[in-house]
């Protein structure tokens, strides 16, 4: 999400088939500007790893940058798809760099801070797609003339408009994919829309407001971090850092249990949004905070439709949504909790995919099992630490999860999702952010960013969470057993331990065998498989380049072979932005990718590089400049 989330020390390395230090290449970032469209967008860079062991990575990997600019593997160039505050429509405001743009401006503008997004292809045009992208939250130094918190109900109203989803409608013109203003189906979805709530949960004396008596109609999607998309064409935007939006008026505001797990403060976390909006004020509407921290269900080509709030996939602090599906058919969701010391779940649905009638799957997500995952302590390997796990269900009445433990019902379990887990003692695991399913073996992908608490508050070092004050963070994967995503049971390895063998000599925070000082990295975050099965990964670190990250620069996606355990960094993104959100038109061409919150901390410009400019959150289209399979 955003700066400098934590940090601190580490310790296990592993290995992954490949010898530590193994691609030590030629040497320093130079470099061609490249100039597309008028706007320095994208600078090419020597190669630092010359020498292609990976039959999956084509590409010559490079070295870390601290520009303000996109570095890419020679022979590859990059464009703005769209950015922050771009009108959707012909009729809609310009956007207003002064700061001084309306709410209402925003609401029909391309939201702040993209995250995860999906596309989705036009049946039968290859074309012609849709892209669903999460703005997860805005930058109150650039929302606002003042730049500051928000100091009025507009100023609420502007920053609600900015966070959701952004459906836009993109077409390949002249082989490069441009965004199209105007389409039927752009679309935003904000702070403050119509969506309806679903399963199990809906209409629950928890999720009922003055507003709304019947717990079934929400206001609102907001800290929309990462996606999932269904096999039947629909979007799964996922609510996480919601608490911060909330507050309350009453400073000595006592919380329960509940409202105090999933972390909500009466200060509220720099947001201040219940100052001068009473929906978020824990004191006048306590229940409104149970009717956010869920998954959303949306219809990309339905522009009318409402979206919807699958209760049945349980309540937390949602990273992503990372669909599979069991032998029988029927789908699985797997989702991460990002917290430190949170957990990992799944939820199998009751019934099977229609895959000939995609709108039979409309309420597939109502009905269905919640899991959340146990890990062993695993084999204690220094290298490649594996073992095995199990999905423990969190059902009324199994496994301890009744009145004797606090829960009067199933909506209950739900809505305190991570109460329930903690019944069953599931594993506190180290922020897990993205799951990605492989399309080739059907292993799973899950980034464990960091956790500078670990070994701390009662979490044990061990298992695939093996280093204590973990800075740096690894890539935790596991394999269902018989390959039936429907299975109890899994076993898990490591694929890589991030770490620094720039300051670090030794296992420990050197990071796996697979890491070296070509290479490395910290905080992996966002996950993408593409058709052939390299695995892309964008990261969300510290970016100051100094003490336990020197060298490691900017953040940056690399690229992943799963079979050899070669990693090989392929972008590095513009000063004090995340690199998040990932996808690839369907002839794999062309790769979307965003680019979070450049200049955070100020220092950027990007991407307009204008005197005084201010910098934009944006997507960016990259394409080879042969025209050929990105990362191949
Ligand atoms: Fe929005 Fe956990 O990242
Ligand atoms: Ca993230
Ligand atoms: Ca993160």
């Amino acid at each position: 999400m955003s700066l400098l989330e934590e940090n601190q020390a580490t310790d296990l390395e592993q290995m992954v088939g490949l010898t530590r230090r193994r691609f030590i290449g030629a040497g320093a970032l130079c470099g061609a500007a490249m100039f597309l469209g008028g706007n320095l967008l994208s600078r090419s860079a020597l190669a630092v790893n010359a020498t292609t062991a990976s039959p999956l990575l084509g590409f010559t990997g490079i070295a870390a940058a601290s520009s303000d600019a996109i570095t890419l593997p020679p022979g590859y160039s990059a464009s703005v798809l769209i950015s922050w505050g771009q009108p959707l429509h012909k009729n809609a405001p310009a956007f207003d760099p002064s700061g001084n743009g309306t709410a209402k401006a925003q609401e029909q503008q391309f939201g702040d801070n993209n995250d995860g997004m999906s596309l989705f292809a036009f049946p039968g045009d290859n074309n012609r797609a849709l892209l669903a992208i999460n703005n997860e939250y805005t930058n109150y130094r650039y929302l606002y003339a003042h730049g500051g918190a928000p100091q009025s109900a507009e100023d609420v109203r502007k920053a609600q408009a900015s966070e959701g989803v952004s459906v836009i409608e993109v077409q390949r013109k002249g082989g490069t994919w441009q965004f199209v203003q105007d389409s039927r189906y752009n679309r935003r979805i904000h702070g403050n829309s119509p969506i309806r709530l679903s399963g199990p949960a809906a209409g629950h004396a928890w999720l009922k407001t003055s507003a709304d008596k019947s717990g079934k109609k929400a206001l609102g999607t907001f800290q929309n971090c990462a996606n999932g998309k269904t096999p039947w064409g629909t979007y799964l935007t996922c609510e996480e850092n919601f608490t911060d939006c909330f507050g309350s008026s009453n400073p000595q505001q006592n919380f329960d249990a509940g409202q105090k797990r999933y972390g909500v403060t009466a200060a509220s976390r720099d947001i201040n949004w219940h100052q001068h909006d009473p929906r978020f004020d824990m004191a006048k509407n306590p229940n409104e905070l149970n009717r956010h921290g869920w998954v959303v269900e949306i219809d990309p080509f339905d522009p009318q439709s409402t979206p919807v709030k699958r209760t049945a996939l349980g309540r937390f602090k949602h990273e992503n949504a990372a669909l599979a599906e069991t032998r029988d058919g029927r789908a699985v969701v797997y989702m991460g909790d990002d917290e430190r010391g949170e957990f990992i779940y799944k939820f199998v649905s009751r019934d099977p995919i229609n895959h000939h009638n995609s709108k039979a799957n409309k309420n597939l997500l109502d009905h269905g099992t919640l899991y959340v995952a146990i890990f062993d302590a695993g084999d204690g390997n220094a290298d490649h630490p594996k073992g095995k796990g199990q999905w423990v269900e969190l059902t009324h009445g199994k496994n301890g999860i009744d009145a004797g433990s606090g829960f009067a019902s199933q909506a209950e379990v739900l809505i305190h999702a991570r109460l329930a887990a903690s019944v069953v003692k599931a594993t506190r695991m180290d922020r897990p952010e993205w799951i990605v399913v492989s399309p080739t073996d059907g292993q799973v992908y899950c980034t464990l960013t960091n956790n500078a608490k670990r070994g701390e508050d009662g979490q044990p070092v061990g298992g695939p969470n093996p280093r204590e004050k973990n800075v740096y963070g690894q890539i935790l994967r596991w394999k269902a057993d018989k390959d039936n995503h429907g299975a109890s049971e899994f076993t898990w390895d490591l694929f890589v331990v991030a770490g620094n063998p720039g300051v670090h000599a030794g296992t420990p925070k050197g990071g796996s065998s697979n890491i070296n000082p070509q290479n490395m990295f910290n905080s992996p975050d966002g996950l993408g498989f593409d058709k052939a099965g390299r695995l892309w990964i964008l990261t969300d670190g510290d970016y100051s380049n100094a003490g336990d990250f020197a060298g490691m620069g900017n953040n940056q996606m690399l690229c992943a072979d799963p079979a050899t355990g070669e990693i090989r960094r392929f972008m590095v993104g513009p000063v004090a932005c995340e690199v998040t959100g990932i996808s690839f038109s369907p002839d794999q061409k062309t790769l979307f990718v965003g680019i979070q919150h450049p200049g955070e901390t100020g220092g950027s410009t990007w991407p307009e590089h204008l005197p005084n400019g201010k910098p934009r959150s944006s997507v960016m289209a990259i394409r080879r400049d042969d025209g050929g399979i990105i990362g191949a």
